[in-house]
């Protein structure tokens, strides 16, 4: 597989670097500490064409590939990774899932506006009793001829109460069991739609998570994504793609940190010495550099093979499994390198280690993705 670089995919990767460290940088630890939502910073990332990067220029997006994404991802993970989750949930789950499945009309209303960086999305899958069991969610859309009346609660969505479009899946037939899933949109302000409070998290503050409740919400059946009963299939091949995302994201938060460790390692002294100079911080330099060029090399061949029309999905599972635990141990790693000064916000890596455990957890866990995986090599 070959991972050289175009001229359009450096320029990807070099534009989203300064971004982040002239407009992400100056104000990331003020937003984590207050669990403040980047607005104005993803009203910039929205216009500068960043949260529809792969959809097609006649939909207002970028036409990029899925390399120039993960290429972009990792950069503005490095320096903020709450900003990172509602470019991936934009990208990789919400635009891409219309412009996969969406209709012509749902294509011009949602995916438009939201390729252009109007508007966010949230994608709604999760309920209180249904995360990774995600068939056995209780969401209903009762079909009522020309709409379907929506009740129930959604739980742990990003972008929840900024959002301009939501898709929420919800079972129309519960004997059909997934077979009996919708993927409906709806957008904020319609009648019996309430947002609830924002989620007080360990990491990635900034991002807007929240609970949504649906009280007798009146759907147009035109709100319908794909077929009657394709809802469940929807959501998983669309995650399939966020994975991807998810992975790059948790890419970009170790290797920002393996920079600050790297950096720090050479001002530092102790002993009369730098301490990278000590063969205990030189190597563990050294095993966190090649684990997140491997999660790097992962997130690249799955962007690669979803680019080149091929069969991803496994390679994007075992890219997000890899480099979510790699952000683990790297971000700690890069907290002990810098001793005391690692525990204390003004440095950076602590804000990173709290934000690199969610990688473990959203678009299924660990160990989802290992059932996912084990399932494709054994069957
Ligand atoms: N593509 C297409 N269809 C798929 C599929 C895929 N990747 N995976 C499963 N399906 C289909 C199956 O073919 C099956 O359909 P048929 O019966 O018609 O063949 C149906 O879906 C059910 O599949 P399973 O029997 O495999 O279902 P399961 O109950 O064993 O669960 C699972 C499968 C992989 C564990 C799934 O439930 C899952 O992925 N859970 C994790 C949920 C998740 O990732 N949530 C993330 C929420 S979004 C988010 O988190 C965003 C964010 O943080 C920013
Ligand atoms: P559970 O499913 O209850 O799992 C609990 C534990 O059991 C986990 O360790 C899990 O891996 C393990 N486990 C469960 N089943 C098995 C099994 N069969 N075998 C082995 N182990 C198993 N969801 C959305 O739909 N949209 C969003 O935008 C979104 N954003 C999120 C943002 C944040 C900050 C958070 C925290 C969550 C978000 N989620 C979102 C929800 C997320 O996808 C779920 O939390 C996740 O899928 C796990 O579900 P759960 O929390 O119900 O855990």
């Amino acid at each position: 597989m070959d991972f050289k670089l175009t001229e359009e995919q450096l320029a990807v990767r070099d534009a989203a670097r300064d971004f982040a460290n002239n407009v992400l940088l100056p104000e990331v630890t003020d937003r984590d500490k207050h669990a403040r939502f980047p607005t104005e910073e993803v009203k910039q990332l929205g216009e500068l064409g960043f949260l529809g990067m792969m959809v097609d220029p006649k939909y207002d997006g970028g036409g990029m590939d899925t390399v120039s994404y993960v290429l972009a991802m990792e950069e503005i993970s490095k320096v903020d990774a709450s900003t990172a989750v509602v470019m991936s949930v934009c990208n990789s789950l919400v635009a891409w899932g219309f412009e996969r499945f969406g209709s012509e009309d749902q294509k011009e209303k949602y995916l438009k506006p939201l390729a252009g960086g109007k508007i966010t999305g949230a994608f709604c899958l999760s309920e209180p009793e249904a995360g990774s069991d995600a068939t056995s969610q209780t969401t209903t859309a009762i079909d009522m001829g020309d709409h379907y009346l929506l009740n129930g609660t959604k739980n742990w969505i990003t972008n929840g109460g900024t959002a301009g479009v939501y898709i929420v899946m919800a079972q129309t037939d519960r004997e059909k069991g997934h077979r009996g899933i919708n993927a409906l949109i709806l957008e904020p302000g319609m009648e019996g739609f309430i947002v609830g409070e924002k989620e007080d998290k360990m990491g990635i503050r900034g991002s807007d998570t929240h609970t949504l409740l649906f009280n007798d919400v009146k759907v147009p059946k035109a709100n319908r994504i794909g077929e009657e009963g394709f809802g469940f299939k929807f959501a998983m091949q669309t995650l399939g793609g966020g994975r991807i995302g998810i992975a790059s994201q948790a890419l970009g938060i170790a290797s920002g940190a393996l920079e600050l460790a790297i950096k720090y390692s050479k001002e530092r002294k102790t002993f009369g010495k730098e301490i990278y100079k000590h063969q205990a911080i030189a190597f563990k330099l050294a095993d966190m550099a090649t684990k997140v060029e491997a999660a790097r090399v992962m997130c690249l061949k799955a962007a690669t093979l979803k680019d080149q029309g091929k069969d991803f999905e496994l390679a994007a599972s075992m890219a997000k499994l890899y480099a979510s635990t790699i952000a683990q141990e790297v971000t700690s790693e890069a907290v002990q390198i810098h001793g005391g000064y690692g525990y204390v916000r003004e440095y950076h890596v602590e804000r990173m280690m709290r934000d690199a455990k969610i990688t473990q957890i959203y678009e299924g866990t660990s160990e989802i993705q290992k059932i996912v995986i084990s399932r494709a090599i054994l069957k």
